[in-house]
């Protein structure tokens, strides 16, 4: 019997790899020009780290986590997400003694979800957070380098809505306002709101049954009980957006999934997915630092889900980079031509492949087809003999002989052409 991967456990493909470099690519270079350093946090991480950030009564925390017992009795968690194990090393090697911290990180996360499309199990996210820094000029910032990296990639359609869940001072009230909202509604609430109520009553905001969605549509507005510091930090993120020609939509029923946010809070939907499903989400968390045992930090951050991205950018046309194939035949002093050309090429930055096998050009030309080359430097002796090579393009089936000095400026002309799409 054959072993398969894992359900909601995906091979990710040379066919897709492409597109994954090129946004992974996009992403550092847009990244580091706004500041951002990268940050390679572990896969594993104490369970203890999860329950105390993203929140004991989270769906998360209380039934995706892939949490085991090692060898030594400790219980570990997969991580479910990169802020909590951030803001751990930001604790444990004390980068709060620096004036900011711009950290982004890429990697898999783990939830046990029903996978779907859209939701597996194992999903990549390319994660950015700031820490030390409580400025809304700076949630206006982060956002508006997500807009350009999404723009960059060519993504058209993206919905910003964003959002605030006030801060510890002003939330309690609002938690209260909902809970009583609740307590009315008792009689149509699913069994995990109904058992929630008391201790985290805002998570019905973010169930996604349906009676619990018809129950809250007239939940009162957090945005009318948040102080008026909150209040002042959430217009001043709208104004820095709009000096930036970004208008979202304020939606006052977006609670997030995860316990630790206060104040802006956002979600970036896109046509495509279906409207529950966010490709980009984040938002302010200026207590965990302190609940996880550092000093008052301000932080703000996003996570980007690859697999989301992926899937509404597939349709798009995207340009590979193109693939060379030099087709050698004609006995070991051409062979040795051949290699050295096939050397040069490579170390100009050229992707080029070859046969290894002792084959004509008829089966040689089959393969170049087969795995997509855009052309084949053909070499066989009487080439080598006048010192050219023939270029055959393998689109339009056109061929030319090019002295053996003049490939690379010939190859340049004519793959400039095909990135541009010419
Ligand atoms: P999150 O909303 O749980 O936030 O996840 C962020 C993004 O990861 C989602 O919008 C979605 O695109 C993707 N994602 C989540 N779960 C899955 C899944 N099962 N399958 C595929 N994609 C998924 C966070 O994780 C926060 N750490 C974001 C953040 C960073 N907030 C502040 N800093």
């Amino acid at each position: 019997m054959t072993i398969t991967a894992i359900r909601g456990f995906n091979d990710i493909m040379p066919a897709e790899t492409a597109i994954w470099l090129h946004i992974e690519e996009e992403a550092r270079r847009i990244f580091r020009s706004y500041g951002f350093s990268e940050i390679r946090i572990p896969l594993l991480e104490r369970t203890e780290l999860f329950k105390r950030s993203i929140g004991e009564t989270t769906d998360i925390v209380e039934k995706e986590m892939y949490t085991f017992t090692d060898r030594h009795g400790d219980s570990l968690t997969l991580r479910p997400e990169g802020t909590a194990p951030v803001v751990r090393a930001y604790i444990e090697h004390k980068l709060y003694k620096r004036p900011i911290s711009k950290l982004y990180y890429m990697g898999p996360m783990f939830r046990y979800e029903r996978p779907q499309r859209g939701r597996y199990r194992q999903f990549y996210q390319i994660g950015a957070e700031v820490l030390s820094e409580g400025s809304p000029k700076l949630d206006a910032e982060v956002l508006e380098m997500l807009m350009a990296l999404l723009k960059s990639i060519g993504l058209k359609g993206a919905t910003l809505d964003i959002n605030s869940l006030g801060c510890r001072a002003c939330r309690p009230q609002y938690k209260e306002k909902v809970k009583k909202f609740l307590e009315t509604r008792r009689k149509v609430l699913c069994e995990n709101c109904l058992r929630r109520i008391n201790v985290n009553p805002l998570r019905a905001l973010d169930c996604k049954s349906t009676g619990c969605k018809d129950a809250t549509v007239d939940v009162p507005s957090i945005l009318d009980t948040i102080c008026n510091g909150c209040k002042e930090h959430f217009e001043e993120v709208k104004r820095h957006l709009s000096a930036f020609d970004i208008h979202p939509s304020i939606n006052p029923r977006m609670v997030r999934g995860l316990d630790y946010y206060t104040k802006t809070t956002f979600e970036i939907t896109a046509e495509g997915l279906g409207a529950q499903n966010a490709v980009v989400a984040g938002g302010r968390y200026d207590g965990l630092v302190q609940d996880l045992g550092g000093p008052d930090t301000p932080c703000f951050g996003f996570a980007i889900g690859m697999e989301r991205l992926v899937l509404i950018m597939k349709d798009k046309e995207f340009v590979r980079e193109p693939l060379l194939f030099v087709a050698i035949f004609g006995g070991s002093e051409v062979e040795m031509k051949g290699t050295e050309i096939i050397k040069e090429l490579r170390d100009l930055g050229f992707a080029v492949e070859r046969e290894y096998a002792d084959k004509g050009i008829k089966a040689q030309m089959k393969k170049a087809n087969k795995i997509g080359a855009s052309f084949v430097l053909l070499l066989g002796k009487d080439e080598h003999d006048r010192g050219v090579v023939a270029i055959k393009d393998m689109k339009t089936g056109s061929q030319k002989d090019v002295k053996l000095d003049e490939i690379v400026e010939v190859l340049n002309k004519e793959l400039s052409t095909i990135k541009k799409g010419e």
